[in-house]
């Protein structure tokens, strides 16, 4: 059995798939493990140490995907019209696990059927607790949500905590983090660790406790429909007309006195909702920072613009993308544990052979395409995707 860890070749992508923690791991489950010269070398680990731990390394991409029978990647493979087609170099049959944003595009998923891939997408992986090891979205969710906060913090232009000086007092930086999911919750207690004083916002009361538990303020919409915010598998849901009107009312009030908002908010296979118009942003505090994190599902700001920095109205609008690859050592050091927590069970520890279980949830909530075809009911059912 043959590991190819390709070199990520988009601009803005600097993690790689597999650490050479992660490859001793492997090699010491005999597989065999190929990385691409220089794939992780925008996350600082130079070929030599995946040499050490037992890697070969390929000297192109088409060296390194020619033979793989399990390919891991951190951004699913270009196509030609986005440079190279690496899905070309890829043979049929051959396990393809990265996050491969089936739902960005409603060609995607044919793209992988086409070309007779076995396609996990670890977007998709379900929120379980036999499957948290393996949560890549909750690892760079966290990092993305501690990473927004130092960009605020660097961005402002003033400092964080309280401090009493000799030449005089500066008051605590005030924080609105709107959506306390895994993100949210890590911006409130890296904001916290800053000294500011933090308030959050989720349409999920059961957060509340959470939120309070990190030292933050919970701000909530009285409303009916907030008992019923929250699918099966623990993602809120989109809310009714109503309920959005008196959130707007509340998010525009609250951030008038605020210098910071971090934006984490939501809502799966859906665009971000819109929480911050540009109404608002004009009525805060001139300094203020922005951070939309959800700025690659559509924005939670009306005016946040994708890997811009923006000033607007007298605040600072950050719309960075792939956030959590701007810690690309800790970003790759977790996406590489929980990608080979995923494919261990897919190997017979004997016979060193795939093994994958298909009746398995795991198996069957993040794959994709197999024998040609697309096997998602998610992808199946939504022919307006
Ligand atoms: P997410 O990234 O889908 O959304 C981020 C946050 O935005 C969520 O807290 C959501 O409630 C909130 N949100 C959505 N619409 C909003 C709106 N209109 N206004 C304000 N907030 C809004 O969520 P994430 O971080 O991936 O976590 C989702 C859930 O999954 C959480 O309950 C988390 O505890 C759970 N989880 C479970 C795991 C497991 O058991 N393996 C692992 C990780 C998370």
């Amino acid at each position: 059995m043959k590991i190819a860890v390709p070199k990520e070749l988009r601009d803005s992508e600097t993690r790689v798939a597999m650490s050479p923690d992660m490859i001793k791991r492997l090699v010491g489950m005999g597989l065999e493990v190929m990385v691409e010269t220089g794939a992780g070398a925008r996350a600082m680990l130079p070929d030599s140490q995946y040499q050490m731990a037992g890697a070969a390394i390929g000297t192109d991409a088409n060296e390194t995907y020619s033979d793989a029978d399990i390919v891991l990647k951190v951004r699913r493979p270009m196509s030609a019209d986005e440079g190279l087609d690496e899905l070309a170099m890829i043979k049929r049959d051959t396990v393809l696990i990265g996050l491969l944003e089936p739902f960005s595009d409603k060609n995607i998923a044919a793209t992988f059927a086409k070309a007779g891939v076995i396609a996990f997408a670890m977007e998709l992986l379900p929120r379980i607790s036999r499957a948290q090891t393996m949560d890549v979205i909750s690892s760079q969710s966290n990092l993305a949500g501690y990473r927004a906060v130092i960009e605020a913090a660097a961005a402002f232009g003033k400092a964080f905590p309280m401090m009493m000086t000799a030449a005089g007092t500066i008051a605590p930086a005030k924080v609105l983090v709107l959506g306390a999911g895994v993100a949210g919750l890590q911006a409130i207690a890296t904001a916290r660790r800053l000294g500011a004083v933090v308030s959050a916002f989720d349409v999920r009361p059961a957060v509340k406790e959470q939120v309070e538990s990190l030292g933050a303020k919970f701000i909530e919409v009285a409303n009916t429909e907030s008992g019923d915010a929250e699918t099966l598998g623990g993602y809120a849901k989109e809310m009714g007309q109503e309920y959005k009107r008196q959130q707007s009312k509340l998010i525009g009030e609250t951030l008038k006195n605020q210098n910071i908002a971090i934006s984490t908010a939501l809502i799966q296979g859906k665009s971000a909702p819109q929480l911050i118009t540009e109404e608002m942003v004009k009525d805060m505090r001139q300094g203020s920072v922005i951070v939309d994190l959800a700025v690659e599902s559509g924005g939670n700001c009306s005016i946040s613009v994708c890997d811009q920095v923006a000033v607007k109205h007298g605040v600072t609008i950050i719309g960075f993308s792939n956030m959590p690859g701007r810690a690309p050592i800790d970003a790759s050091a977790l996406y590489a544990r929980n990608l080979v927590n995923f494919v261990t069970p897919m190997i017979d520890a004997e016979t060193r052979n795939l093994a994958i279980d298909w009746s398995d949830e795991i198996v069957k909530g993040t794959i994709i395409t197999r024998d040609g075809e697309i096997v998602h009911p998610a992808l199946i059912d939504k022919e307006d995707l």
